[in-house]
């Protein structure tokens, strides 16, 4: 009797046990949330890059600071907060920041994103108040107070970032990683060579492409692929709630606007870099070393990728200079040359559903 109920018990024991790894096999490896501070200048992709954020389990957005670029910083600040309002999210901070680019004049684009920058659709007034402290101080605030934990993912001009960079350059090390949206390696949508973000602030681009911590480059040449078209947003419109809602008519607006420029869909540029926070196996984004052009005449904000890892060595001889051999150049960026479409459409529908 002893026997078999050692015998029987044992079995129970494997079983538990087999139930058990089974279970754990069947649930994704733990990983905990990122802390997240979300810079922008909401913008019509911004609200959809804040939302997919906020509505993500992956992602802890422990800030939004606002800096001016698609709207003025005013504007910007008004549509952060009744953006995060409307997502009922007035626990976390929201901080005005820069009110113009370092060294030129701000460039709106209330051409492409309605004339309050978000579709020209009037969200509630806030609940929200803004956080009183300055924005690129809160960024350095917050990454003393979490040692290499915070994520920085900026989606509009760098102003905001370099302004924080500039004032305490001990951050430097201390940021996780750095996700932005702006770039590319293949022309720009501003002028031929450069994208918007950068063309925006080149000099602040320039310090913080050049700031030596990890940093992830989503430019045009990614977004451009995730076309966000018809077939997804029907999608949205098949759920409902405040921020469904919201994004559902936000994608409209676009999808309308790229029809009459000839495209199916609209580029999801900030919302991409959002998804590479999530899930950076959504990109492929080899190293490479990228400066940020501030003084070509046609060039001036075109992030200049160098993809061999080299440049040539010319020594003077003469009247004339002699290539001598290669000088090896480090990689300070990973640039994002190919992206998952669908995946990443697909994950931004449902988790704008709450799926
Ligand atoms: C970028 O420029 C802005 O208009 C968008 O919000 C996005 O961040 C794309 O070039
Ligand atoms: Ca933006």
């Amino acid at each position: 009797m002893g026997g078999c109920f050692r015998v029987w018990q044992r079995l129970a024991i494997a079983t538990l046990f087999s139930a058990f790894f089974v279970t754990m096999l069947a649930i994704p490896a733990f990983s905990a949330t990122k802390k997240v501070i979300f810079d922008t200048d909401p913008g019509t992709d911004d609200a959809m890059a804040l939302m997919l954020a906020l509505n993500s389990p992956e992602l802890d957005v422990r800030a939004v600071t606002v800096v001016p670029g698609n709207v003025t910083a005013k504007q910007g600040l008004e549509n952060a907060l009744r953006m995060m309002s409307l997502a009922n999210r007035c626990d976390i901070p929201i901080a005005a920041g820069a009110q113009h680019p370092l060294f030129q004049k701000l460039i709106t684009a209330e051409f492409w994103h309605g004339k309050n920058g978000l579709a020209n659709i009037e969200l509630p007034p806030s609940k929200c108040k803004v956080d009183s402290r300055y924005g690129p101080d809160l960024i350095i605030e917050m990454v003393h107070a979490a040692p290499h934990e915070i994520t920085l993912v900026p989606v509009g001009p760098l102003t905001n970032i370099a302004l924080a960079v500039e004032k305490d350059p001990s951050i430097v090390p201390l940021v996780k990683e750095v996700i932005i949206m702006g770039g590319s390696i293949t022309g720009g949508n501003s002028t031929a060579a450069a994208e918007a973000n950068i063309y925006n602030d080149p000099e602040a681009a320039q310090i913080v492409f050049q700031a030596g911590w990890p940093l992830t480059m989503v430019g045009l040449d990614v977004g451009d692929k995730t076309l966000f078209s018809t077939k997804y947003v029907e999608q949205l419109g098949q759920s409902h709630g405040p921020v469904n809602d919201f994004i559902y008519q936000v994608a409209h607006y676009l999808i309308d606007l790229a029809a009459k420029f000839g495209s199916d869909g609209t580029p999801m540029y900030d919302p991409l870099a959002v998804g590479v926070a999530i899930d950076a196996t959504l990109v492929k984004a080899p190293a490479m070393h990228v400066d940020v052009e501030t003084r070509g005449e046609f060039t001036r904000g075109e992030t200049v990728a160098n993809r061999h890892g080299a440049v040539e060595r010319n020594v003077l001889h003469g009247d004339r200079y002699i290539i001598e051999g290669l000088d090896k150049v480090e990689p300070n960026a990973k640039v994002c040359v190919d992206v998952d479409a669908d995946r990443f459409l697909q994950l931004f529908v449902s988790r704008i559903r709450g799926k």
